[in-house]
């Protein structure tokens, strides 16, 4: 079968050419379609980098204004849907909640599950999942409280619209602390869900499922869900006095699975930007909420400690994206294991764009790497009874 490549999680393989999210890991620079990350934060809004990302170029007005009012348009779920939403248990963990809802819309929308979607097809479905996947997050943490669902209103911003659709008020300096959030974990070139995404999109899928793929490998903890989990490993070091000493030592021990959670990075080698920026926003939105929660000077003094110790500082491992976000949440009154949901959110326009990007490609391939087998050579079947 001639000479294969062992590559154990893809550490050193280009899977694709893309031209979405540029990445330097030596450096720490992040870009999408050329675009710095800091100047986007700053000045941007999450829908125009979604544009962004998912055109290459950034919209003029009266595209901004349209994409607005058509991702808007998608203000309603399917009444099917909002009741299996509604018939999850309370406890339901978000993840699968949104992952189930989000393959469950090609029940509604079978037009959209054709192998070849036109260019008008595929616009049409990144507003309308951008619309939903939101009404999806809010709807599910709407019944996990118990409380009705409030509707999606069209003359707010899209973070502005999201957080009224949670709790039925939104501050404009909250949303805007949102946006940057979002737009920060918007796209990251080819991490784990992005993979999965144009793996399961490689097989012509259609996107309901495609995305709901890159939301099922998104969840866990060692991409995604690292948001949650930091936030449980700052919980449990204040529940122990708050001495963030054990949990270091743990984390370099060997014998021991436990990771610094928010720590360390694939690609980046040095700081991760999007780190910086969070950092900068979670002292703003604590300012602004008035709030002083003793996690951030817990974090703060992890940080610190872990950055002078030789373990982290020889593997070159830095607080990443993850390590100060839940920070934010937290304050902003969403539930900690609804923090993974919120990095899905942002990440859609990412998914979409890469998807797109597949999709459009005309050298892509169906995904099918290869092995390295290392199991029985052949040997002959043993009837039960001789065995
Ligand atoms: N705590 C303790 N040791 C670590 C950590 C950590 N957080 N991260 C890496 N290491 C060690 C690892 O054990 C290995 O040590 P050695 O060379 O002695 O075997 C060395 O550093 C290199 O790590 P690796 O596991 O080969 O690195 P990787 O590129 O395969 O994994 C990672 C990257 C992000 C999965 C990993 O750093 C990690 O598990 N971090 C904690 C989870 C986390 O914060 N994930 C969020 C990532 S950023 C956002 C996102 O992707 O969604």
């Amino acid at each position: 079968t001639g000479f294969i490549t062992l590559d154990n999680g893809f550490v050193n393989t280009g899977s694709c050419t893309s031209a979405v999210t540029f990445l330097n890991g030596e450096k720490g620079i992040l870009r999408y379609r050329g675009y710095p990350i800091e100047q986007l934060a700053e000045k941007s809004n999450f829908l125009e980098v979604s544009w962004l990302l998912y055109y290459g170029e950034l919209p003029t007005k009266a595209q901004l204004e349209n994409f607005e009012k058509k991702v808007a348009s998608f203000n309603k779920l399917p009444e099917g849907l909002e009741t299996i939403i509604s018939t999850f248990p309370k406890t339901a963990h978000p993840m699968g909640v949104l992952s189930s809802a989000t393959a469950a819309l090609s029940a509604y929308y079978q037009d959209h599950l054709g192998p070849n979607p036109t260019d008008n097809d595929k616009e049409e479905l990144f507003a309308q999942l951008l619309g939903q996947v939101k009404l999806i997050v809010a709807r599910s943490y709407r019944n996990s409280q118990g409380l009705d669902p409030i509707e999606s209103d069209s003359s707010l911003s899209y973070s502005k619209d999201f957080l009224n659709m949670m709790f039925g008020e939104a501050d404009d300096e909250v949303a805007k602390a949102l946006d940057v959030l979002l737009i920060l974990h918007a796209d990251h070139e080819q991490n784990c869900s992005a993979s999965t995404v144009r793996v399961v999109g490689s097989s012509h899928a259609n996107i309901f499922a495609t995305i709901s793929g890159g939301i099922d490998a998104l969840w866990g903890q060692l991409h995604g869900g690292a948001n949650q989990a930091v936030l449980e490993m700052l919980e449990e070091i204040k529940n122990a006095g708050g001495d963030a000493e054990k949990a270091l030592e743990k984390a370099k021990d060997k014998e021991d699975p436990f990771k610094l959670m928010g720590f360390g990075h694939r690609v980046y080698k040095n700081f991760d930007p999007r780190a910086k920026i969070i950092k900068v926003q979670c002292d703003k939105v604590l300012e602004k909420l008035n709030v002083n929660d003793p996690l951030l000077t817990i974090a703060k003094g992890l940080e610190k400690q872990a950055l002078e110790d030789e373990y982290f500082v020889k593997r070159k491992l830095y607080p990443n994206v993850d390590f100060y976000s839940g920070i934010i949440y937290k304050a902003l009154g969403i539930p900690t294991n609804m923090f993974t949901a919120m990095f899905v959110l942002g990440r859609l326009p990412g998914w979409m764009s890469q998807w797109k990007e597949l999709r459009e490609d005309p050298a892509a391939k169906i995904c099918r790497p290869r092995q390295i087998y290392t199991g029985a050579t052949e040997r002959n079947y043993k009837d039960l009874g001789e065995r």
